[in-house]
């Protein structure tokens, strides 16, 4: 029996590494042929599995995603998949975030997916269709302190999401959304880290989640990899939360 993914053509941004390099397993699992847009080239780029083609992409640069693009048809042939995975997150209020930071934020979080998207849509039409999966967060559905520009974008996302899920569903392009809680992957490893506390900071995080615990990254890919495939064929504009229950709970309620 085929693979759900088998044969497809998938851009995976951000997959080298944490989130987006747990889901470049999931999909080469899944049959996919899978291509990594990523600006760093650290190492977990060198350990890609046999296959994978990699580009080094700024997606905040036009060009760039244009020319990524366009080094996966030649190489593959089209694409069907686009992950719009890759991302920043920076700390700051609305007095203490400069614009620089903000510019960041937007750049890379919100224009990044609208240029990935803007590149890879018309490569979709020649082929009927496609599927576009966003990462958002869920602190694009609701807030912490101090993230004003990383919630903001990520708030954006959303309607980017719906936006272009309602211009493209009528051209066979599904294009749906993943908030995830917190994940285990460099970018909370590095905030830990950063931490006057770092070992308290770990279990609250940890007990925040009332399954007990942060994710792993292949609980976020495999949603990904669900949400790009046939068997979400009735699924676009979703919103898919993947949070271990965070903003689940009434806050402040008794236990
Ligand atoms: N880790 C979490 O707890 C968490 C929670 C919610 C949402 N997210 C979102 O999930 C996505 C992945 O997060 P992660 O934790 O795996 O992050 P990460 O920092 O571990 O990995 C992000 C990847 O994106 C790449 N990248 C960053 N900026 C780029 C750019 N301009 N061009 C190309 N590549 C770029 C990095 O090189 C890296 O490989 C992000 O959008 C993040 O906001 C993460």
């Amino acid at each position: 029996m085929d693979r759900e993914l088998q044969d497809k053509i998938a851009i995976i941004t951000g997959g080298g590494h944490g989130i987006g390099r747990a889901t470049v397993d999931c999909f080469l699992r899944e049959g996919a042929r899978v291509a990594v847009v990523d600006w760093s080239a650290g190492k977990d780029i060198d350990q890609m599995p046999d296959g994978v083609l990699y580009c080094r992409t700024d997606i905040s640069k036009v060009a760039e995603c244009e020319n990524a693009v366009r080094e996966i048809v030649k190489q593959f042939g089209g694409v069907d998949i686009l992950v719009n995975n890759a991302g920043v997150q920076t700390y700051g209020d609305a007095i203490t975030t400069d614009e620089g930071t903000w510019d960041f934020n937007m750049n890379v979080n919100l224009r990044g997916q609208w240029l990935m998207a803007r590149a890879s849509i018309p490569e979709m039409l020649k082929r009927g269709g496609g599927a576009i999966v966003n990462i958002s967060s869920v602190q694009g559905l609701a807030s912490q302190r101090n993230v004003l520009a990383y919630s903001t974008s990520k708030h954006a996302m959303i309607g980017l999401t719906r936006t272009m899920a309602v211009d493209f569903a009528g051209r066979g392009i599904r294009v749906n959304c993943v908030c995830p809680g917190t994940v285990d992957t460099p970018m909370v490893r590095a905030t830990i880290a950063q931490d006057r506390n770092p070992e308290r900071l770990r279990k609250a995080l940890n007990n925040m989640h009332p399954l007990g615990r942060i994710a792993q990254p292949r609980e976020i890919g495999e949603v990904i990899a669900f949400l790009a495939s046939n068997r979400a064929s009735f699924m676009t504009g979703s919103i898919v939360v993947v949070d271990g229950g965070l903003i689940t709970p009434i806050a402040g309620s008794p236990e």
